[in-house]
């Protein structure tokens, strides 16, 4: 068998990039380990940045997006229970972001790739990458048979536990990370939101989140212990130390009801540099992890993988190598910066272990000065909102 583009993994670099390759009329198969209902399955964060909405838009999937999809022109940040309001659409100039889970995202990726035909193969097992730097193909197995696939390029979109960013060899990579000494803990439950737009608030007992996926069910998160026993946290505990941290302004709107879906995530800061070696390129979580506080994982996927197809849009329709030899660099610049974006609010939110009386004050002033200063605010709303693409 032979492709253009092997793609490794079909999460959301791996789909948006299948669909952008095929718009731009080159070939393109994907291997996924799992199976569709089991991507679809996986509760992730569900806040799109226009550049994303403008892609789904772009790419004709965008249809469920425009009836489902609730626009937040602001967010709210709240310190010890006193909230304030961040008008995004005011600051940038922008509509602000979408609410829209990404398991829809996924659903809708997938439905246009069936009506597309798009090759898929899912429950893809012992996956190898083979000659990067020469003629590259993979190998794979499914339903008991042995599968060779040779291509021009791979893209490792196989999200942090992959296997595409452990072939380039060390010696040629540098990577950088920060573990966070804390995890969340976050519920869905059918109940509608305690407010329509989300609050991120630092309270004295650790950071908390109201989040929603529609008018009718709500995601929460409390800040937790890395190694938290989800079995101590009842559905009433959890809504006590939720209407603690969220002060009793929004607990007094807090309506609780049963949570149908209750995990603890860590959170790490990740980046591996440069994002190509050879013939094989990484997109998305394979090449870099961000603390879910701002909720860019899926955007900053979005932005490599638009990056990524324009340069080989550029090499295989007009013969120019200049995109895919500048992609890592290209793609770096953003990620730095959304890197730093999502740090820095989850510095100012969260409880560390470390944190001493001082570090708590300049929480707190850090969070009075955006309270009142339009220039802190506006800085706050353009990452939000999303980054221009460089
Ligand atoms: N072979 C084939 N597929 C693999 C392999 C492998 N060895 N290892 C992992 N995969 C698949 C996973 O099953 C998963 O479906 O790669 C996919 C990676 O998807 P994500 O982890 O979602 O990563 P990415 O597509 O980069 O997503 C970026 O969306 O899901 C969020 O947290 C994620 O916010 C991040 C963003
Ligand atoms: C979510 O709804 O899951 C969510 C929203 C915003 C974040 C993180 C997660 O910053």
């Amino acid at each position: 068998m032979r492709t253009q583009i092997a793609i490794i993994g079909a999460g959301p670099a791996g789909m948006f990039l299948a669909h952008l390759l095929r718009a731009g009329g080159i070939d393109a198969v994907a291997l996924e380990r799992r199976d569709r209902a089991y991507i679809e399955g996986r509760v992730r964060a569900g806040v799109l940045e226009r550049t994303t909405t403008d892609l789904m838009a772009r790419l004709g999937i965008a249809q469920r997006l425009r009836r489902e999809g609730v626009i937040h022109t602001g967010t709210n940040l709240s310190c010890d229970g006193a909230m304030f309001r961040i008008d995004m659409a005011d600051l940038t100039g922008s509509d602000g972001v979408t609410v829209y889970g990404q398991q829809e995202v996924m659903r809708d990726l997938f439905d246009h790739a069936e009506a597309c035909g798009l090759e898929i193969v899912f429950e893809a097992s012992d996956v190898v990458l083979h000659d990067i730097d020469t003629t590259p193909s993979v190998t794979w197995q499914a339903n008991g048979r042995y599968f060779h696939l040779d291509c021009d390029f791979i893209v490792g979109c196989d999200g942090f536990h992959g296997i595409a960013r452990g072939t380039m060899p060390q010696s040629a990579t540098r990577s950088f990370e920060r573990i966070y000494p804390f995890g969340w803990l976050g519920i869905l439950a059918d109940v509608p939101p305690a407010n329509h737009e989300l609050i991120y608030a630092n309270h004295e007992r650790g950071f908390a989140l109201a989040s929603m996926r529609s008018p009718t069910r709500s995601r929460y998160y409390l800040q937790c212990d890395v190694d938290e026993d989800i079995a101590a946290w009842p559905d009433e505990r959890f809504w006590d130390e939720l209407c603690l941290r969220l002060g009793p302004d929004v607990g007094r709107q807090l309506v609780r009801g049963p949570s149908f879906e209750k995990t603890v995530a860590p959170l790490r800061s990740f980046v591996i540099e440069p994002m190509r070696h050879g013939r094989l390129f990484l997109a998305g979580d394979a090449a870099h992890i961000v603390p879910p506080t701002g909720a860019k994982g899926m955007n900053l996927a979005v932005s490599d993988v638009i990056m990524l197809a324009e340069a080989l849009g550029l090499f295989y329709h007009e013969n120019d190598p200049g995109g895919i030899d500048g992609y890592s660099a290209r793609a770096l610049d953003r990620v730095w910066k959304v890197e730093r974006f999502s740090w820095w609010f989850t510095s100012i939110t969260h409880r560390f272990p470390t944190t001493c009386g001082f570090d708590r004050r300049m929480q707190m002033a850090e969070l009075a000065y955006l309270r009142t200063s339009r220039a802190a605010q506006t800085s706050l709303a353009e990452n939000y909102v999303g980054l221009p693409l460089n």
